[in-house]
């Protein structure tokens, strides 16, 4: 299938454009929706040098390990539905990997997955704006497949894995582009259709944070702990600090105690 991907630049319908080396697929999408590329179209790359995290964070791309690309979406949703965007993304992922592996992911909200509490992927989704009669929105996925623990900086080996270190298999990573990219657009075209209830439900039994003591940074800098009460149905966290104060997450970054 990679080859297939390598001659025609398509997988199925859709075009794939693979890249031995980009900055970053986000970015290099980004691009090519603005010039009007067709819906759907995939920008996959061998390795980023830049690859982009969620709050300004690097992702790392080690060489032919992982699957780091990005899908151009002409979505009829306004951009404040971006977070539910993330989450539809999130429980296609959880979906694949479930299809493909033994493997039973989580996702820490908003766009992390995990598998055995550490972290395997990740999602960035991003607004470019209104371009024509569509928003223009990239969906960037990151998830370490064959990555072995020496591939991951040293500050990072406790947290991060990856679905062989996970899982203790290595996996062709065409068949698991190709059945993330399928369950992709299966869950957006629920969510264009407005039935955003169906994806949280499933998305719920899959939730990291549920019920357990949860700590958020806020974007000030405060340090605020307490339960985790789940997403709402915006696709909002919140959290009961122990005095019963309850917030509603919007941003910043979580930490889980496992
Ligand atoms: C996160 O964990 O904060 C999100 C990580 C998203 C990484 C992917 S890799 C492919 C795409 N291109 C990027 O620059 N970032 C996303």
């Amino acid at each position: 299938m990679w080859q297939e991907i390598k001659k025609r630049g398509r997988l199925g319908k859709r075009q794939v454009i693979l890249l031995d080396e980009t900055d970053s697929t986000n970015s290099y999408a980004a691009n090519l929706g603005r010039q009007g590329v067709e819906n759907g179209t995939v920008v996959m790359a061998e390795s980023q040098k830049n690859g982009r995290g969620r709050l300004g964070r690097q992702w790392h791309s080690p060489s032919g390990q992982g699957l780091y690309f990005s899908m151009v979406w002409h979505s009829k949703l306004a951009p404040e539905n971006l977070a539910k965007t993330t989450i539809t993304a999130g429980l296609a992922l959880c979906r694949a990997i479930e299809k493909l592996t033994t493997l039973s992911p989580q996702i820490k909200w908003p766009n992390d997955l995990l598998s055995n509490n550490k972290k395997i992927g990740g999602i960035l989704t991003e607004n470019c704006g209104r371009h024509k009669n569509h928003y223009l929105l990239i969906i960037g996925i990151g998830l370490n497949v064959n990555t072995e623990k020496d591939e991951f900086p040293t500050d990072l080996r406790k947290t991060a894995s990856s679905l062989y270190l996970s899982s203790g298999q290595k996996y062709d990573r065409a068949k698991i582009l190709g059945t993330i990219l399928h369950e992709l657009d299966k869950q957006l075209m629920t969510l264009e259709q407005g039935e955003f209830s169906k994806i949280l439900a499933d998305w719920r039994k899959r939730d990291a944070t549920l019920d357990k003591t949860t700590t958020w940074l806020t974007p000030n800098g405060k340090v605020i702990t307490g339960n985790s009460l789940g997403v709402d149905n915006q696709g909002l966290l919140h959290i009961r600090e122990d005095g019963g104060n309850i917030h509603e997450v919007l941003s910043g970054d979580l930490s889980l105690e496992f």
